[in-house]
């Protein structure tokens, strides 16, 4: 089987590393991949939303698979430009699902239409304005206010002050975020733990849980400072216990597929669960339609089973009784990242160290390779230092003392991933 695989990062390395253990695969690409993707498969220059160039390659080399990294070709509509070519699958949902994500007051709407539990919410445009203050004044401090459009994760206000939310629903509605927060929905705000859950799901019906993880999203220790695109991510998740579980699949998992089957909609791929534990109830905080990163790069190294196999029956639309086993052990990750990031930081900058690493598995998000093979940093996060232990604070050792094999000026990276939930760890 030929498969191709687009992206860059370190969720696509880690997807890379896993496709490439399985016996069925003959050619991997990547497109574009990066600095370490080439070690799992041939990276091809060409960006996974340029559909026609994908689509001459595909003929060229007989793909038969496309497994798609992030959230932009499928919410342009990927899946749907080559739903009517016999000869390739794309793992992931039509357009219309990939609204789940693409749309966060379709997603809500979807929500309510299933009685599927999420923060009670209203949604509002230039015109509602003066609702949408009135709407505000409902609800106590924080303000919770979301661009309904793709905001390359920056789309998401929590404003503690009523006055301030006001101007910033205003703002929004003008424009801050373009065409993405013309539609702004507001939203009460939930306290507790996050938790991420990843469904492979074949849209009639049939369905596969991933290993449950937990990233961690703040620049800063202790959760301060801006957010990023994810500093590390942990699996298993302590307090996502089989009592946890059961709701999330009884009241979450199964009216989303089961809606979307209802209304229609096509999703033969990954629907990750972005949820929050309040008190012990699961409520759906979005809803995203790919894999997260960086928790693919703990989730992948606890998928006990040949992925390629399963991606290949769900984006067929039956996953039959194909099982996806979880391995016990815990694995995390810990990203390093440029300094500087996630505001303004060098590129370029030499990695050394990387043949030193035995104890971890290196996924490269943001490296490239120059003429004479060297590793260079080419982004904001670098490399995520993956580890398997008997627990979370013994897989995290590994990748800490991983990380201090290698070197790159200007390295940063969080050293508390997982420290809260080390605590839960019975
Ligand atoms: P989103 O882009 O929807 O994932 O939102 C970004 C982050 O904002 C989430 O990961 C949460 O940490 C936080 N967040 C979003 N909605 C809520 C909410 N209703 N209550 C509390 N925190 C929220
Ligand atoms: N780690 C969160 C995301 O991938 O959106």
């Amino acid at each position: 089987m030929n498969i191709l695989l687009l992206g860059s990062g370190g969720r696509e390395s880690a997807l890379a590393w896993k496709i490439s253990q399985s016996p069925v695969v003959e050619n991997l690409y990547i497109a574009p991949g990066n600095g370490g993707t080439g070690a799992y498969g041939t990276n091809v220059a060409i960006s996974p939303v340029d559909f026609p160039a994908i689509a001459a390659f595909v003929k060229e080399n007989a793909v038969d698979m496309i497994v798609v990294g992030n959230e932009d070709p499928l919410v342009k509509g990927i899946w749907d430009y080559f739903k009517d070519d016999q000869s390739v699958h794309v793992v992931g949902p039509s357009q219309a699902g990939a609204a789940l994500e693409g749309s966060k007051d379709f997603a809500k709407a979807f929500m309510m239409r299933h009685s599927i539990p999420t923060a009670r919410y209203r949604s509002f445009t230039a015109d509602t304005l003066e609702d949408g203050y009135a709407f505000l004044e409902t609800l106590q401090a924080p303000y919770v206010l979301k661009a309904d459009g793709l905001a390359a994760g920056k789309g998401v206000l929590i404003i503690d002050n009523i006055d301030e939310a006001k101007a910033s629903l205003k703002e929004m509605l003008g424009g801050m975020f373009g065409s993405s927060s013309a539609t702004v929905v507001i939203e009460e705000f939930l306290s507790g733990i996050e938790c991420s859950v990843f469904v492979l799901t074949d849209g009639n019906g049939g369905y596969r849980v991933l290993p449950v993880a937990k990233d961690y999203k703040r620049i800063g220790e202790g959760d301060t400072g801006l957010n990023t695109g994810g500093m590390g991510a942990v699996s298993p998740v302590p307090f996502a216990d089989d009592e946890f579980m059961r709701k999330v699949t009884e009241r979450i998992i199964e009216p989303t597929v089961k809606g979307l089957a209802e209304e229609g909609i096509v999703y033969r791929g990954f629907i990750f669960l972005g949820l929050i534990n309040v008190a012990g109830e699961p409520m759906v905080i979005e809803y995203n339609v790919r894999m997260g990163d960086p928790e693919t790069e703990a989730v992948m190294l606890r998928v006990d089973a040949d992925l390629v196999e399963l991606m290949k029956a769900a984006a067929e639309g039956n996953l039959g009784n194909l099982e996806l086993r979880h391995d016990p052990r815990t694995a995390v990750t810990v990203m390093m990242v440029s300094g500087g990031y996630p505001g303004s930081y060098g590129k370029g900058y030499e990695i050394t160290g990387l043949d030193r690493v035995t104890d971890s598995i290196v996924f490269h998000a943001g490296t490239s390779r120059d003429d004479d093979g060297r590793v260079l940093t080419s982004g904001g996060r670098v490399l995520s230092v993956s580890s398997y232990g008997d627990s979370i604070a013994d897989a995290l050792a590994r990748s800490y003392s991983s990380i201090g094999e290698i070197a790159f000026d200007h390295a940063n990276f969080r050293r508390d991933i997982g420290r809260d939930l080390m605590a839960l760890e019975k």
